[in-house]
């Protein structure tokens, strides 16, 4: 069977939900994402459903919908966090939940588009805790699903009244996107160290290119979609570009240290690859000798459990929860600067210190 049924368990949102609503308990991180997931599902099925029928079904696989063929699933399908900042993004800038819908579908597939391509660049098997789009189904079709996700985003988003200002910040996320991403690529062939290292501001750059810009975007675009006056999409989306890092910051120590039966995704890909991640760039930064160390046998591409151990020993892990908790006070600061709607406001910063400790 080529194609996904539209049969698949949608988890209803209760009678007036509102992730922010008036008069709603202060929500944890976990509501504040079902709500918003439970919200923007049945736009994000219907402009699958526009797909031809094989790249939808590629895209409910990742989505976590359905199973290779189309049989209905239900699997992992991401956190939701993009979809989440734009739906508060929208209510920051007081208009209703429903207002940011539109950029939260545009972003979720943005992001999944991104995370399709992403996996045939990194070369990697697992995402989601399933095999990634890639390994299911072949390059070439995820490559063209991922097309397919990019151009529906920018479709839904033009579809939308006010839609034009919105195509404008997601086509200039995408442009930093695809900066981050091939600096990532290219910082692989850099050395540890010497001159040409990659140094901890080159990354910080890299990150906020390829993960704070969509999580920046997310946010600013619901708070275009809500009709905010322009300070307030550019404070939104100075927050999602710090929490980017920190995000970016923390995805790299699940890469290292994190347990793939949660995370979803392979570890110790990151260092397999060379990859310029923070907690190691931060190690060999460090004065004490555990640095030279790691030096010596990141260059000598030695075993990853023993690199791993000598990078926490370097105080690699240290300085990357540090940098994580500096990235997080500069999205507190931007968050504060900007008039935004009180209970929205805390559902952010309640999201925020979730996507610092989480462990997925
Ligand atoms: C993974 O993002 C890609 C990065 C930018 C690190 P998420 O960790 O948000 O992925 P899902 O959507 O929850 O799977
Ligand atoms: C993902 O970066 C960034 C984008 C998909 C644009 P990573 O390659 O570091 O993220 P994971 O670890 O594969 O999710
Ligand atoms: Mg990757
Ligand atoms: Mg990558």
């Amino acid at each position: 069977m080529t194609g996904f049924s539209t049969t698949v368990a949608t988890s209803a949102v209760p009678a007036g939900a509102s992730p922010t609503g008036p008069g709603r308990a202060p929500a944890s991180a976990a509501g504040i994402l079902d709500c918003c997931r439970a919200l923007v599902r049945p736009a994000l099925v219907e402009a699958v459903e526009g797909l031809h029928p094989w790249v939808g079904e590629m895209a409910a696989y990742s989505f976590g919908w359905c199973e290779v063929g189309g049989a209905p699933v239900v699997a992992s399908g991401g956190k939701g966090l993009r979809q989440a900042l734009a739906v508060l993004g929208a209510e920051a800038a007081g208009a209703p939940a429903r207002a940011g819908v539109a950029a939260a579908v545009a972003v979720e597939l943005v992001h999944t588009f991104s995370l399709l391509h992403d996996d045939i660049m990194d070369g990697d098997p697992t995402r989601r805790r399933r095999p990634t789009v890639w390994k299911a189904y072949g390059t070439g079709p995820a490559v063209l699903a991922g097309d397919a996700l990019f151009a529906l985003a920018v479709e839904t988003l033009a579809a939308t009244p006010g839609g034009a200002a919105g195509v404008r910040l997601l086509s200039a996320a995408l442009t930093d996107l695809v900066h981050g991403q091939a600096d990532d690529l290219l910082f692989a062939a850099r050395p540890w160290s010497g001159p040409d290292r990659v140094g901890p501001d080159a990354y910080r750059a890299m990150a906020e290119g390829k993960t704070g810009a969509l999580l920046g975007c997310a946010a600013a675009l619901g708070a275009v979609l809500g009709g905010a006056p322009p300070e307030t999409v550019t404070a939104l989306d100075r927050a999602g570009r710090h929490l980017g890092i920190a995000f970016q910051v923390v995805d790299d120590m699940l890469g290292i240290w994190g347990d793939p039966a949660v995370t979803g995704k392979p570890v110790h890909g990151d260092l397999r690859e060379r990859k310029k991640t923070f907690p190691v760039l931060a190690a060999l930064e460090s004065p004490v000798p555990a640095a030279r160390r790691l030096a010596l046998l990141l260059e000598a591409g030695g075993d990853p459990a023993e690199t791993a151990a000598l990078i926490e020993e370097a105080g690699g892990r240290a300085a990357a929860l540090a940098e994580a908790r500096r990235q997080v006070a500069a999205v507190e600061s931007a968050l504060a600067g900007a008039p935004l709607r009180a209970r929205a406001a805390d559902d952010l910063r309640t999201l925020l210190e979730f996507l610092v400790r989480r462990d997925l």
